[in-house]
């Protein structure tokens, strides 16, 4: 482990020190209620609420604030605007391609725009409760689309842009969504994606029933599109600036729908509310990055994903914030993109993925140290365990030992930042998300479901809920607590590996499920098993993550293949076009390994354990192989990958 650094004096009257932690997370978990109520009055709610956490792990059912009544939507953009806020910016957009003018919106105008979107969707049949399909690139129109959902009562599902049709194709029929906002074309790192043709080539999909009711469709970069007469609209022709107020939703109204990979089955659609979603995003936004009205917040995830859903289009704005929305990536034009960016809007935070900081690193410190970066002031990192040469990176180099670091723990289900230190209040410590965050309590079981205390190791539960917490999964309660509550029972159970340490801090040790985490993103590896079974010539196949040194995990698949067939360079690079166009680029095979069999127990359960370990490289430790029903394949798997 690499020395704990001091938190930095940052010379500025604190959002929290070192006291008001201890004392704030005490009365957290003492009085959950009186102070997530107390923390409630950071919205304005139409009805305010009186009551704070009704919730049981055993059976589930969680609620937050039931009796309040609000709109994210007017908390987010019409409030700053009433509050005489509205010529402060909210939004600076910065495009994929440099040389494009960008564009930069005030809260004023910001409201003008969701309006707009809003009638839109009006005028394609969009009523409260509906869900809506989101299938964007990252551009203004994207976070405009999701808040004019909010503005409406109805419930959006954001897919990424880089999802296939036929995972996109699940996720409409997933929801029964009948309404797709999508555009014509996204960009990324110059190279375009075919939006629109990809939702077109998804309702056409003949294994889906998926008929839609109307789409919008955003014009970006241009290019001709297919638009089918009396669904597809043109969004700039439909968009109006008539009146259109914010419905007044109940605390536990849903607010979206976002799909999430877990150990079995097909994605499932996690539920999260109006309420508690919107107090715990705004409440971890202004302690975890200690914002201040006027700084300039930038986090480059999309909003396809959690992060970009709470710290793009909800936590910054229900705090007022200026933040930077970004279409490219961080390699185009060239390895600097990032810093360009930062002293062009003159960021003072930066919230990222380890796996881009180790990309970045990669390519050498003048990318970074021939840009000033001086604006910059906090740094953050989510997604993803990041290895402590990555942080020491990133905190010497990129934030001159000038800027504290929040390695911020969460998930999906957790609709916000969970275990992070803060800056001012805590020492960081290399590798370790820190602390826990006001009113979670997290807990170290052993696989038994024995609780484990002090200093030790662990698998991850939060034995309370949270406002922010996740309440069901979209269409299937039953499913939401078999995934979470019932390995430990009446607990959260976060599928996460952990260690805390003597000081109390948590050091995220990675996922202890089928669930590997590819460049932070998410994937099931029966996922992508089910996408290569689905290949005319594959028989079998088991997929295991292995560490990778820039994506953090990448991906190996061992494929056994019909009689007859015969794996060649031509079938390998076929059976990865085949993962690409069932669920999408992110997850391309880094591996695949053809075999005459896969290793299994007598009663035929593979054993992953064995497959995990030749997939690392890592022979000496196999363990028990007695038990396989045919012990000789184990060096014939060896051999395979040596001679791959
Ligand atoms: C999984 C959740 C959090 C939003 C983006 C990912 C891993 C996330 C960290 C971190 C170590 C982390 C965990 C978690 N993870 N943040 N700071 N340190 N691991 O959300 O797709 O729901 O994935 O990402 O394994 O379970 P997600």
């Amino acid at each position: 482990m690499l020395n704990a650094v001091q938190r930095l004096d940052t010379a500025r009257e604190t959002n929290c020190t070192p006291e008001m932690y201890e004392q704030l997370y005490r009365r957290s978990v003492e009085d959950p209620d009186g102070f997530w109520l107390e923390q409630a009055k950071r919205l304005e709610w139409v009805t305010p609420p009186t009551k704070g956490g009704d919730w049981s792990y055993d059976p589930v059912g969680i609620e937050w604030f039931a009796d309040g009544t609000l709109n994210l939507c007017h908390n987010a953009v019409d409030r700053h605007v009433e509050a005489g806020r509205g010529d402060a910016t909210a939004l600076i957009f910065e495009p994929d391609d440099p040389a494009t003018p960008g564009r930069s919106l005030t809260y004023a105008e910001l409201r003008g725009e969701v309006v707009r979107m809003a009638n839109a969707l009006k005028a394609i049949g969009v009523k409260r409760g509906d869900r809506v399909t989101i299938y964007m690139p990252m551009i203004v129109e994207g976070v405009l689309a999701m808040l004019a959902c909010a503005r409406l009562g109805a419930i959006h599902s954001v897919v990424f842009g880089g999802f296939s049709p036929e995972a996109l194709a699940g996720r409409i029929e997933g929801c029964a969504s009948r309404f797709v906002v999508t555009a014509d074309e996204g960009l990324r790192g110059s190279k375009r994606v075919p939006l629109k043709a990809n939702v077109d080539a998804a309702l056409a999909e003949p294994d889906h029933d998926t008929p839609i009711d109307g789409m919008l469709v955003v014009r970006h970069t241009g290019t001709e599109v297919t638009m089918t007469e009396g669904r597809d609209h043109w969004y700039h022709e439909l968009a109006s600036d008539e009146e259109c107020p914010c419905e007044p939703m109940g605390a536990e109204d849903p607010l979206f729908i976002l799909y999430t990979s877990g150990s079995t089955g097909k994605p499932k659609g996690v539920v999260h509310t109006t309420g508690g979603y919107g107090v715990w995003t705004a409440t971890t936004f202004s302690y975890v990055f200690d914002y201040r009205p006027g700084e300039v917040f930038w986090c480059t995830a999309d909003i396809g994903w959690i992060t970009g859903h709470s710290y793009i289009a909800y936590g910054p704005l229900l705090n007022g914030a200026t933040q930077v929305v970004f279409e490219g990536v961080p390699n185009y034009p060239d390895h600097g993109r990032f810093w360009d960016v930062v002293d062009k809007h003159q960021v003072n935070f930066l919230y990222t993925a380890p796996t881009a900081i180790r990309a970045l690193m990669r390519e050498g410190d003048a990318f970074v140290t021939s840009r000033n970066r001086s604006s910059l002031r906090l740094l953050g990192t989510v997604g993803e365990p990041i290895n402590p040469e990555a942080w020491r990176w990133y905190f010497d180099v990129v934030g001159e030992k000038r800027c504290p670091i929040v390695d911020t723990w969460w998930q999906t289900e957790t609709g916000g930042v969970m275990i992070t230190t803060l800056p001012n209040a805590h020492d960081m410590k290399p590798g370790s998300a820190g602390k826990p965050f006001f009113g979670i309590r997290p807990q170290l079981v052993d696989n038994d479901g024995a609780v484990l205390e002090g200093a030790t190791e662990g698998n991850l539960c939060i034995t309370h809920s949270w406002p922010g917490q996740a309440r069901t999964v979209y269409g299937d309660h039953e499913r939401f607590e078999q995934t979470y509550f019932s390995t430990y029972k009446g607990k959260y159970f976060t599928g996460d590996g952990c260690k805390r340490d003597e000081d109390g801090y948590y050091w995220i040790t990675g996922r202890v499920d089928d669930v590997i985490n590819v460049s932070g993103h998410r994937m099931g590896t029966a996922e992508v098993e089910s996408a290569l079974v689905s290949h005319a010539k594959v028989s079998e196949a088991a997929v295991v993550g292995y560490p990778h040194d820039i994506k953090g995990q990448g991906i190996y698949c061992y494929v056994t293949l019909n009689a007859g067939e015969e794996g060649s360079d031509a079938l390998y690079a076929e059976l990865r076009g085949h993962v690409r166009k069932e669920i999408g680029p992110i997850a391309s095979p880094d591996h695949i390994q053809f075999t005459d069999g896969l290793p299994k127990t007598r009663s035929g359960k593979i054993m992953r354990r064995i497959l995990r370990k030749i997939a690392e490289n890592d022979y000496g430790s196999l363990g028990d192989t007695s038990t396989l029903a045919d012990p000789s394949l184990v060096d014939r798997l060896i051999e395979g990958r040596q001679n791959r």
